[in-house]
């Protein structure tokens, strides 16, 4: 479905250039969660960057169901993005469902009907319909994230770009958002791009894993067999240092 090629981001750094991503080929399948892990500095946002078209690649290309993005007018609209910190994207002073509506206001749906959806995607992120009413302000950091995701699939995409969105959440709270975008998933039958520095949390929900490190990816594979049986030494030293065996993947 994604398929991105010899993708490279060169940035100045004093009078040097340097790579944030350099050369990153993969693919990404319909209804498969594809996990980026890697330290951070390794270029996993810039990676997702370019994909959402935040960056422009230095050079390599990204095709969209087999044509480059640049041919795929509505290319823009079936792919979404979600960041680590939700303020970054939530206006504190708007109305949740105000919030979840504005991409289909946007869309010129009318706002009554526009409020009905919001309702629905309430409920599928389990939040409760009376918060609609409230302001993000009053939400704690996983209702938040829960509103980014509603906001997100206003408008289904087909795929959902996830950066390090439950980095700054408790375990507890990590564990139920994985949950969720496994429900929908499921339900939505939409791609996922996962991106975060912690393996840990991966067992049991990706299917398919790349290990980014200093702008490349050093090992790729499904998630079983990369964290049963580590290729590259920089992987093994990636699970070794996050105790990875002491906390049981989010199925599990
Ligand atoms: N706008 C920018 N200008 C210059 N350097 C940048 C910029 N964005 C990212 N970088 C550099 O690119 C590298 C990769 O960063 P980033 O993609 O944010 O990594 P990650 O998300 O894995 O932490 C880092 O060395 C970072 O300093
Ligand atoms: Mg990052």
């Amino acid at each position: 479905m994604l398929e991105v090629s010899g993708l490279s981001k060169k940035f100045d750094r004093n009078k040097e250039q340097r790579y944030a991503v350099q050369d990153v080929s993969l693919t990404i399948a319909d209804n498969e969660i594809f996990a980026l892990v890697g330290e951070s500095g390794s270029g996993k946002s810039t990676l997702a960057e370019m994909i959402v078209g935040l960056q422009r690649p230095s050079a390599g290309r990204i095709y969209w169901q087999g044509q480059r993005i640049e041919r795929k007018p509505d290319y823009w609209q079936q792919v979404q993005m979600i960041f680590q910190n939700p303020d970054r994207s939530l206006n504190p002073y708007w109305k949740v469902r105000d919030l979840i509506a504005e991409p289909l206001i946007l869309q010129r749906v009318p706002r009554e009907d526009a409020y009905h959806r919001v309702a629905r995607l309430l409920e599928q992120v389990s939040l409760p319909r009376e918060l609609g009413l409230r302001s993000t302000s009053e939400c704690s950091g996983g209702q938040k994230q829960r509103v980014a995701i509603a906001r997100a699939l206003a408008l289904p995409p087909q795929l959902l770009i996830a950066d390090e969105m439950t980095s700054a959440l408790d375990p507890l709270t990590e564990r139920e958002m994985l949950r969720l975008l496994l429900e929908l998933k499921r339900e939505h039958r939409l791609s996922l791009l996962y991106i975060t520095h912690r393996l840990e949390t991966i067992d049991g929900f990706a299917d398919r894993l790349a290990v980014m490190k200093d702008g490349r990816i050093v090992e790729t594979g499904s998630c079983a067999d990369i964290l049963n049986a580590p290729q590259a030494l920089y992987t093994k030293r990636l699970l070794d240092a996050c105790d990875y065996s002491a906390e049981p993947g989010v199925m599990k």
